[in-house]
């Protein structure tokens, strides 16, 4: 008997997998509403509550100087004011935090997507040294310690109590109730015309046309296709390509070398909230970031640079109202302040 695989099996996978991502390709518009992925399984306030907690927590801090929330800050939209944040090591780190806004979307997490849950992340800035430097041992430890968490995660968790997956599982349930909904464009797309003011209107225009390419990238309900591109910025972080090795040294053509200096494209609800811009934090203004897109990027020599970012030839008038748009239009009346911290 011949050991060769019959080619028509793997032929037909190949066909019904691309008729599959057809067909659910057609169901992702802009027109989706938000909220329907949202809190997929019910989770009880308490949980929520006591992810809440701990996020805003020092004692999850080496030395209890640092939570969650020292960098990702509330009332800067759960990401930091500054270009690189300093935990516990004071040293800046070598990425600008992210803001955290519908984060329950996102399939990855980190610039690079080195994460494949929001429950996994929550336990990676903790024992980093840079960041929080508490061995995970020891955070589960000196919360056995603690009464009022005792009495909490048995509550929440009563077969299991305090665990390090049950840190990360309570965390995450907070983070998922950071959604940015009921925006002017949402309200526009559900039939009030009177939503966006008539710049911010055909900055959307634009946004969506294939002129500016905004939207093969930004896309979707929340603005982002939780892809890798590389946007053509200065620096040297290799962003994708340092966890999908295979990508560094593709010499084909794109996309196959796309993981090159490519990161993960932001979410731009509440944009205007978590300034500065870019994993390097490199553009402190919206108005920076649109220049740098007309110009095809700070670099569009660069290696790998993704086919969609090109000079663009804007009017000053079509970026003031690219701007606009993301200004006024992904703004979300929801309120995260500093009130939130207790
Ligand atoms: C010292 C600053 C700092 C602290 C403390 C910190 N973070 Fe972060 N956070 C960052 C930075 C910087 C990144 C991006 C790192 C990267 O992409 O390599 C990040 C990334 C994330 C992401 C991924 C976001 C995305 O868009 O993919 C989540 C979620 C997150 N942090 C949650 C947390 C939680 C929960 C805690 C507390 C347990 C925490 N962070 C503590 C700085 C911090
Ligand atoms: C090829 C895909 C792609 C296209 C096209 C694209 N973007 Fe982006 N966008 C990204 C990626 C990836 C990042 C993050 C890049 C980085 O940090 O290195 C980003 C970052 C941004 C940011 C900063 C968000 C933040 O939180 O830091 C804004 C604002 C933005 N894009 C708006 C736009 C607008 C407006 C357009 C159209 C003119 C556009 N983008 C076109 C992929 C794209």
């Amino acid at each position: 008997m011949s050991s060769r695989i019959h080619p028509f099996p793997f032929v037909k996978t190949v066909i019904l997998s691309c008729v599959l991502f057809f067909l659910v390709g057609c169901t992702m518009g802009p027109e989706r509403k938000i909220l329907p992925t949202f809190n997929k399984e019910p989770v009880s306030q308490r949980r929520i509550d006591l992810g809440k907690t701990l996020f805003f927590d020092k004692i999850l801090s080496h030395d209890k100087t640092v939570s969650c929330a020292t960098c990702h800050q509330p009332e800067y939209g759960f990401a930091d004011p500054v270009a690189f944040s300093t935990g516990v090591s004071k040293k800046p780190l070598a990425r600008h935090t992210p803001h955290l806004f519908n984060i329950f979307s996102n399939s990855s997490f980190f610039w690079d997507g080195r994460s494949p849950s929001l429950e996994h992340q929550a336990l990676q800035p903790i024992p980093n040294e840079d960041e929080m430097g508490l061995p995970v041992k020891e955070m589960v430890k000196r919360l056995k310690q603690e009464p009022r968490y005792v009495t909490e995660f048995g509550a929440v968790f009563p077969r299991s109590g305090v665990t390090a997956k049950n840190v990360g599982i309570a965390i995450a349930a907070f983070e998922r109730t950071i959604v940015a909904d009921n925006t002017p464009f949402d309200r526009f797309q559900s039939g009030d015309t009177k939503a966006l003011s008539a710049s911010a209107k055909r900055g959307m225009d634009l946004f969506f046309d294939k002129k500016t390419n905004c939207s093969k990238c930004h896309s979707g309900d929340n603005f982002t296709d939780s892809d890798f591109h590389n946007t053509g910025l200065f620096g040297e972080d290799l962003g994708r390509a340092t966890v999908d090795r295979h990508g560094q040294f593709q010499m084909r053509p794109y996309p196959f070398f796309h993981t090159q200096k490519a990161f993960k494209t932001p979410s731009l609800r509440n944009v205007s909230l978590t300034a500065p811009y870019m994993h390097n934090g490199a553009f402190n203004t919206l108005e920076e970031v649109i220049e740098i897109y007309n110009k095809g990027g700070q670099d569009p020599e660069s290696y790998g640079i993704s086919l969609d970012i090109k000079p663009l030839s804007l009017t000053q008038q079509e970026m003031k109202d690219l701007v606009l748009f993301l200004k006024e239009g992904l703004l979300s009346p929801n309120k995260f302040n500093a009130a939130m911290t207790h």
